[in-house]
């Protein structure tokens, strides 16, 4: 697991929240490879239509809410954080919702749970964006990772990737292209375009502080030969040189772009004194 640590109340105890709800979280979800939407129809129901994935799902009430419009699809959730399955299972069981579930796993799992084709459609929904360049693996939508996802999507299968995060918006862009993507729609305004569809706990939080909603919605396309897998970059680089000018400063990189600010004015000041000191 990812050893996140997500807030919880005072007497919440884990073990027994995730047995409570273990209805709707599937702890086994490699034996499902390939069946899943026979697998988890109800009894004398049809398989499921379509089958759609919400990785780095938090705490639910996306899955929940997107799982409640749309009953032909199933839905599954995946989260590394227990507590955030253990939230998320819970909003299932008491939203009376038999199309979707819960998976504790992280995103380089993909491969190994679902089928060659069988995802429909993969949602990453403000992913922790990692941006200091050791973490960098760990993003969700690396191009290693996208590269894992081209397998496990179907043919007509699609990508919908939103976050609040302009660094690592201009990040994946680039990690979308070179992974064989092509995109459908790219917004730096998203809400605007889909004001009705569903919003994640995140984006209800961010977009509350100021945040625009950047979205890629994006398909396989051809990928003419295999990329070279290089170190991904910190998000750092993908700052604008005046930082002072960012209205936004993307979650998870406050205090980034706090210390940068604090280092160039010591630098300034520095330079200032040094200048004095020789005239
Ligand atoms: C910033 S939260 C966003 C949650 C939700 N998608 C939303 O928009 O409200 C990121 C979530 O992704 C999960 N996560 C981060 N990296 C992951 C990974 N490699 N695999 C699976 N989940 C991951 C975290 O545990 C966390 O719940």
């Amino acid at each position: 697991m990812l050893g996140m640590h997500a807030r919880v109340p005072k007497h919440f105890v884990l073990e027994e929240r995730l047995e409570r709800y273990a209805d709707a979280i599937e702890i086994a979800p490699a034996a499902l490879a390939g069946r899943w939407r026979e697998a988890c129809a109800p009894i004398g129901s049809a398989p499921f239509a379509r089958l759609a994935v919400d990785l780095g799902c938090g705490k639910g009430p996306f899955l929940v809410a997107t799982a409640r419009s749309d009953p032909q699809t199933l839905f599954i959730g995946i989260d590394g954080e227990p507590v955030c399955i253990a939230y998320a299972a819970q909003r299932v069981i008491e939203g009376g919702l038999d199309n979707a579930l819960l998976v504790p796993a992280l995103g380089n799992d993909l491969v190994r749970i679902f089928a060659p084709g069988e995802i429909d459609e993969l949602i990453i929904n403000f992913p922790t964006p990692f941006p200091r360049k050791k973490d960098a693996p760990k993003r969700l939508v690396s191009l290693e990772r996208l590269l894992e996802y081209r397998t496990v999507l179907a043919p007509d299968g699609r990508v919908v990737f939103k976050t609040d995060h302009e660094p690592l918006f201009a990040f994946a862009r680039e990690q979308f292209e070179l992974a064989g993507y092509e995109a459908d729609y790219i917004s730096d305004d998203y809400r605007s375009d889909f004001p009705d569809t569903p919003a994640s706990e995140y984006e209800e939080r961010l977009v509350a502080q100021g945040a625009k909603v950047h979205a890629i919605i994006a398909h396989v396309g051809e990928l003419a030969e295999e990329p070279v897998l290089m170190e991904p970059p910190s998000l750092v680089d993908y700052l604008p040189e005046n930082l002072e000018d960012l209205g936004y400063v993307p979650y998870g990189m406050r205090g980034t772009v706090v210390n940068l600010i604090n280092r160039r004015e010591h630098e300034a000041a520095r330079r200032a004194r040094s200048k004095r000191n020789r005239s």
